[in-house]
């Protein structure tokens, strides 16, 4: 969480550092600020609130940093002190000559702060960030080298942190360094950019040197010298971003979820590009490097994620359990990491994650492969720290997602586990050639059936209507698609603050049933398939306690108008499939109840997109 951005060159700082900071929005927007090299000084502005707050108050001090081309910036996402002013980066060290900002958590933070204090640092801020401030400050007394500073601060921090420093005996340079958090530069012509994430650099170019852990890049407008902890030059790896600015634009649409949202048949179809050619040809995983010796010698797998990820995965249980025959546990990461788990080399570990830097899910992954496991990940970032740990790679090609509640990622993450469960049945010839083409074609019909779907609108935004008044709202599924009554309950909750809940039906009666009454409204997943006549019978049950019923259906049924109030109907799909129809009404049902509520869809409160503190 927490987004930072840098920038020393020949151009106007200011413009550079906002634009960047609103690219980075989605990793936190509770307050940001920003510290720029004035003509005789570094001067700091900071502001609480959205970005746009940080703006007005620049417009009271604009004569102060026209000329300035060199400074740092940063959106916060609290973790240690409220959103307030003194809590906002830039942190400065006792005497102000230092600015920092800082992405991600100072764990030693209290014994470095006592310490600190006693050798007279004063503190303003309840941040664990300051502390960084001032260590780095007395490292540089001693030194007088900035870099230095840094490198012999970042011994004595534990935890995890992307720094951007600047000092004011330095002009014209700007140290940045990371740890267990992303960082990278981006070279321009007589410029460097410093940047938590591409979005905020890629405007201005497209080359960039993603930092590992523990290098110190020092950047002036002529040069980078990159340095390892020990102080030793490397050569800076340089990539080139496969990123296209347009892809930041919402296109017309009133926010990006709803642009997202829509971009879902074109997500599957991409997918399928280059790893499904035909029903009867195999699936090309070319990032999977499982073979057959290695499928034969698997236990099991295990699964693990966060939130929407982690809905996904609990669909990817369903359909390799089904069609590989291994048997699948799903966790959530956060839980995973703190106790005795049972991995080896006989456990294929997956990881998923749309923006793969989660820090519970790359910790899980970092434990498991140092118990030995193979460590496949499902991540929309083919770029990010998870990518980078892996041994067998399923990139989801959903392009970037900007919204903060998951859409067109869970999609394309559900994609993933399609086709790695089909071709890891091929390798294993653990289902018929024959069964196995037909599921390819189904697959392949998919993105029409959604554009179905998102041509006719009506009966959800009908139900979002009648239903935007509710307190509280159930969804209720069976089998495949109790992961899609959770994450359809977690896309309401997340951006209109309902109290939504996704239940498997057949627990109803064991206890949620006692808050049914003529309140409720209880959405019903009835998708045709073995669990359909089930389904019905629980929603009968819930019908007899007056709840307010609602069908999202492949069923023509005709029993189903007097059982439920409204009915959404979707195409007709092969069962194995049907979570990928039944997500994208309730994506919409949330967007337009938090839309008619006025909420702010893309960036909720509390939230960030990128959860990179445990
Ligand atoms: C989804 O709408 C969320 N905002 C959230 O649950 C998210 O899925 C979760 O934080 C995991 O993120 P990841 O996929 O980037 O790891």
């Amino acid at each position: 969480m927490c987004g930072i951005v840098g920038y020393v060159g020949h151009k106007s700082v200011m413009d550079i550092l906002l634009d960047g900071l609103e690219q980075l929005e989605y990793r936190g927007y509770d307050s940001s600020g920003v510290a720029v090299m004035c003509e005789d000084e570094i001067k700091v502005y900071k502001a609480v609130g959205k970005l746009n707050n940080l703006r007005e108050e620049l417009q009271k001090h604009r004569g102060e940093f026209e000329k300035a081309t060199m400074g740092i910036g940063h959106i916060r996402w609290a973790t240690h002190g409220a959103p307030t002013v003194l809590n906002a980066h830039p942190h400065t060290c006792t005497c102000g000559n230092l600015v920092i900002v800082h992405n991600g958590i100072i764990e030693n933070y209290k014994e470095l702060r006592e310490a600190l204090s006693k050798e007279g640092c004063i503190f303003r801020s309840q941040t664990d960030t300051e502390v960084v401030a001032h260590l780095v400050a007395k490292k540089y007394a001693q030194t007088k080298d900035l870099a230095a500073a840094v490198r012999e601060a970042a011994k004595e921090i534990e935890g995890a942190y992307a720094l951007c420093v600047m000092h004011n005996d330095c002009k014209q340079t700007l140290v940045i360094t990371k740890r267990n958090a992303p960082l990278l530069v981006g070279i321009g012509e007589n410029e460097f950019f410093a940047a938590s994430d591409v979005p905020a650099i890629i405007k201005h170019t497209k080359k960039a040197v993603y930092l590992s852990d523990n290098q110190i890049a020092v950047l002036t407008p002529e040069k980078m010298v990159l340095t390892d902890a020990n102080g030793q030059e490397i050569k800076p790896k340089i990539e080139v971003l496969p990123w296209e600015p347009v892809a930041l634009s919402k296109m017309g649409y009133k926010h990006y979820m709803l642009k997202e949202i829509h971009e879902q048949p074109d997500v599957i179809r991409n997918i399928l590009v280059g790893k499904l050619h035909a029903p009867d040809e195999d699936i090309i995983l070319n990032e999977v490097k499982l073979t057959k010796e290695h499928l034969k010698n698997l236990n099991r797998i295990q699964i693990i994620a966060c939130g929407t990820s982690l809905h996904a995965a609990m669909i990817g249980k369903y359909v390799i359990e089904s069609y590989c025959g291994i048997a699948v546990d799903v966790e959530a990461s956060s839980e995973y990491i703190y106790r005795r788990n049972v991995t080896d080399e006989h456990t294929l570990v997956i990881g998923v994650s749309q923006s793969g830097e989660t820090a519970d899910t790359l910790t899980a992954i970092k434990q498991a492969k140092a118990k030995g496991s193979h460590i496949l990940i499902i991540t929309n970032r083919p770029d990010s720290a998870m990518a980078r740990e892996a041994d067998s790679l399923v990139p989801v090609n959903a392009g970037i997602e900007v919204s903060v509640a998951a859409t067109k990622s869970y999609t394309a993450q559900l994609m993933a586990f399609y086709l790695l469960a089909l071709y890891m049945a091929e390798i294993k010839a653990s289902a018929s050639k024959e069964e196995l083409a037909n599921l390819k074609t189904e697959l392949m019909l998919l993105p029409q059936k959604i554009e179905q779907i998102l041509a006719n609108t009506d009966s959800i935004q009908k139900c979002a209507r009648i239903y935007s008044s509710t307190k509280d709202f159930i969804f209720v599924a069976r089998g495949i698609n109790y992961p899609t009554a959770l994450e359809g309950a977690l896309k309401l909750k997340e951006i209109s603050y309902i109290n939504a809940t996704g239940y498997p039906a057949g627990e109803l009666k064991h206890g949620p049933i006692a808050m049914l009454d003529e309140t409720m409204p209880v959405l019903s997943i009835l998708m045709k398939g073995i669990v359909y006549e089930k389904l019905l019978s629980n929603s009968e049950e819930a019908k007899a306690r007056n709840a307010r019923m609602i069908a999202l259906t492949n069923s023509k049924d005709a029993k189903l108008d007097d059982l439920f109030e409204n009915i959404i109907r979707v195409p007709d799909v092969d069962e194995l499939f049907s979570p990928l129809v039944a997500i994208v009404p309730l994506q919409l049902l949330a967007y337009y109840i938090a839309e008619f509520l006025g909420k702010d869809v893309d960036q909720p409160r509390n939230l960030a997109k990128s959860v990179t503190v445990e």
